[in-house]
C-alpha cells in the first residue's frame, strides 16, 4: 500500500477523532511492570461499578469477572501469591480474572467483555496486560471456587505503570514484536484476495484502525475483515489457522472477541447505528467466519 494510504498517517496527525475510545485504544499497550501502589479508592470504585454493568457482547454469552485486590486483606493477598505469572508481571496491586462459561461462543464473549473492562481501566490511567499463557490458572480457579462449566482462560494485572518496564517485560515485548501491526492491506478486504481501497474503507476507517491496534495473543493478529461498503456490512473472519495446542485456538477465539469489541466501541461513538448478526452464506475458503457488523 502506497504512502498516501489513509491508514499510513498516524492517527494524531489526521482530523481529530471524535471517538473517546479511539484515543484510549491508540495509547494502550501492554504493561507488565507496575509501581506497587494499591489502586486509589476512586479508581477501584469505578472499576467495581464497571463490573456491575455486566457488559454483554454480540456473541451472547455470560462471561463474568472478579477483581483480586492485594490490599483487601490476607485472603486476596494469598490469591495473588497463587496467581503466579512466572515472574512476567511485577509489582501489580490487583488482577482482573476473566471467568468463561462453557458456551458455544464463550471465548469470543469473554474476549469482547473483558476487553471492554480493560479499556475502561486504561481510561482511568491504569496499565493492563492480557495473560493467557503466563499464569497458573488452576490455583486461582480453585481459590475463586468456580461453578461447573466455568474456567479462567485469561487474567490481567491492573495497576499504575512503573516508570520503566522490567527486563522480563521488555523481553516479552521484543519476543512478541508487540509494537508491530500488520499493514491494513493484509487485514481488510473488499472481497477475498482484494484489499479494500481507501475509498471503500473510508467510512469505517477509525473503527478498522481500532481493530488493527487491538492486542492479541503473541501479537498474532488473526482477524481478517471483509468490508462490504455498499451493503454497510463488515464481516469478521479469522485467518483460519488453528493452534498446535487447544489453548492456542482458544486464544485466537478470544482475540476475535477483542477485535469485535474495538470495532464496536469506536463505530458506536462515531455512528451509533446497526448491530451484529451471524449471516448465512458468509464464507471465505481457508478463513473462519465469526460474525458481521451490519447497518454501518
Ligand atoms: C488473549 C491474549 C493472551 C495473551 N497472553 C499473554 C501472556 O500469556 N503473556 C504475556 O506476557 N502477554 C500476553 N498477551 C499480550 C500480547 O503479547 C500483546 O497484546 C501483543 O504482543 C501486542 O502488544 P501490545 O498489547 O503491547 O499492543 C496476550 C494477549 C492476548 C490478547
Amino acid at each position: 500500500m502506497g504512502k498516501t494510504s489513509l491508514f499510513n498517517t498516524p492517527m494524531t496527525e489526521t482530523q481529530p477523532a471524535s471517538s473517546q475510545w479511539l484515543e484510549i485504544i491508540d495509547r494502550r499497550k501492554s504493561c507488565r511492570t507496575f509501581d506497587s501502589r494499591p489502586l486509589r479508592p476512586e479508581d477501584r470504585r469505578i472499576l467495581e461499578q464497571c463490573l456491575t454493568l455486566n457488559f454483554r457482547s454480540p456473541f451472547g454469552g455470560t462471561s463474568r469477572f472478579r477483581l483480586l485486590d492485594l490490599d483487601t486483606g490476607r485472603k486476596d493477598r494469598e490469591s495473588i501469591r497463587r496467581l503466579d505469572t512466572y515472574g512476567v508481571i511485577k509489582g501489580a496491586s490487583c488482577f482482573l480474572a476473566g471467568i468463561m462459561q462453557d458456551q458455544a461462543w464463550g471465548p469470543e464473549d469473554m474476549g469482547f467483555c473483558m476487553e471492554t473492562v480493560l479499556l475502561h481501566a486504561e481510561r482511568l490511567g491504569l496499565g493492563t496486560c492480557w495473560l493467557g499463557a503466563t499464569f497458573r490458572s488452576r490455583l486461582i480457579a480453585e481459590y475463586l471456587g468456580l461453578s461447573e462449566g466455568e474456567s479462567i482462560p485469561a487474567v490481567s494485572p491492573l495497576g499504575y505503570p512503573a516508570a520503566k518496564e522490567s527486563a522480563t517485560g521488555s523481553l516479552f515485548k521484543i519476543a512478541a514484536r508487540s509494537a508491530r501491526r500488520r499493514p491494513p492491506d493484509t487485514l481488510f478486504f473488499s472481497q477475498p484476495g482484494r484489499p479494500s481501497s481507501d475509498a471503500e474503507a473510508e467510512p469505517y476507517r477509525h473503527a478498522l484502525e481500532a481493530v488493527r491496534m487491538a492486542p492479541s495473543s503473541r501479537n498474532g493478529q488473526p482477524w481478517r475483515l471483509v468490508v462490504d461498503e455498499k451493503a454497510g456490512i463488515i464481516h469478521f473472519f479469522s485467518n483460519g489457522k488453528t493452534g498446535r495446542r487447544v489453548s492456542e485456538t482458544l486464544m485466537r477465539r478470544i482475540d476475535m472477541g477483542i477485535a469485535a469489541c474495538h470495532f464496536e466501541l469506536v463505530i458506536r461513538d462515531l455512528n451509533g447505528e446497526g448491530g451484529w448478526e451471524r449471516l448465512d452464506g458468509a464464507a471465505v475458503p481457508g478463513w473462519t467466519y465469526f460474525i458481521s457488523r451490519v447497518g454501518v
